[in-house]
């Protein structure tokens, strides 16, 4: 199976894709790395692991609607089966989305459905939530809402920043996204009417990392 992985930023979950599936532990073709953002340290580490790499800038596009025709365009050269969010900082049309209804993966750094959209670290702690993570879920039209897949845990400890928590929260992301992917890439997940399904069976909650 192959995929394409999306980013705009600093890539380290690139990376962990990058570092499984060299090791040998996950079985998936990486077909290209796609940023909207040309300055973005994910295409080094792209390059530098000898995965293609595109940007489609999104400077260049006035309209949403017109980037994503391009992105999907750049996108369809290499023939994904699954497309992977990995700090990808655009909101996609509701067409892209469609065009590849169930093969999108997003993880959003926290436990969905709290703390949907930006700043999810402060929030937290804000919250005084003493419990906190991210989650891989698949990509529907609804910001941050699709079905939820992996979640992984980490404790919010006394002290605290954005930051601290942030790599955190990080580290645990490096572990359940390639996990979620190989349920992907195995055959064994799936989306269709609105949930995501695992071995055939809906998945009412999202698997915990480290129990599922
Ligand atoms: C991650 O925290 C991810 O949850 C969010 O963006 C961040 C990307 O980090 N969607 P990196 O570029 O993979 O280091």
């Amino acid at each position: 199976m192959s995929a394409a992985v999306f980013v705009s930023g600093g890539g380290t979950n690139l990376q962990a894709f990058i570092d499984e599936v060299q090791a040998g532990r996950l079985a998936l073709d990486l077909a290209v790395v796609v940023s909207n953002n040309p300055n973005a340290g994910a295409l080094d580490r792209a390059r530098k692991a000898g995965v293609p790499d595109e940007c489609v800038c999104s400077t260049d596009y006035a309209e949403r609607e017109r980037f994503d025709d391009a992105l999907a365009s750049t996108v369809d050269r290499y023939r994904p089966d699954l497309l992977i969010l990995a700090g990808f900082m655009r909101i996609l049309t509701a067409a892209f989305v469609k065009r590849y209804e169930g093969r999108i993966l997003n993880i959003h750094p926290s436990l969905l459905p709290r703390f949907p959209g930006l700043n999810t670290h402060q929030r937290a702690i804000d919250a005084g939530d003493r419990v906190h993570g991210s989650t891989v879920h698949f990509v529907t039209e609804q910001l941050d809402a699709g079905p939820s897949i992996m979640q992984g845990r980490v404790p919010v400890l006394e002290g605290d920043t954005a930051r601290s928590l942030a790599q955190r929260v990080l580290k645990i992301e490096h572990r359940i996204y390639p996990a979620a992917a190989a349920l992907f890439a195995s055959g064994r997940l799936a989306c269709r009417d609105g949930a995501a399904w695992l071995d055939g069976d809906r998945l009412e909650q999202p698997l915990l990392y480290g129990k599922e």
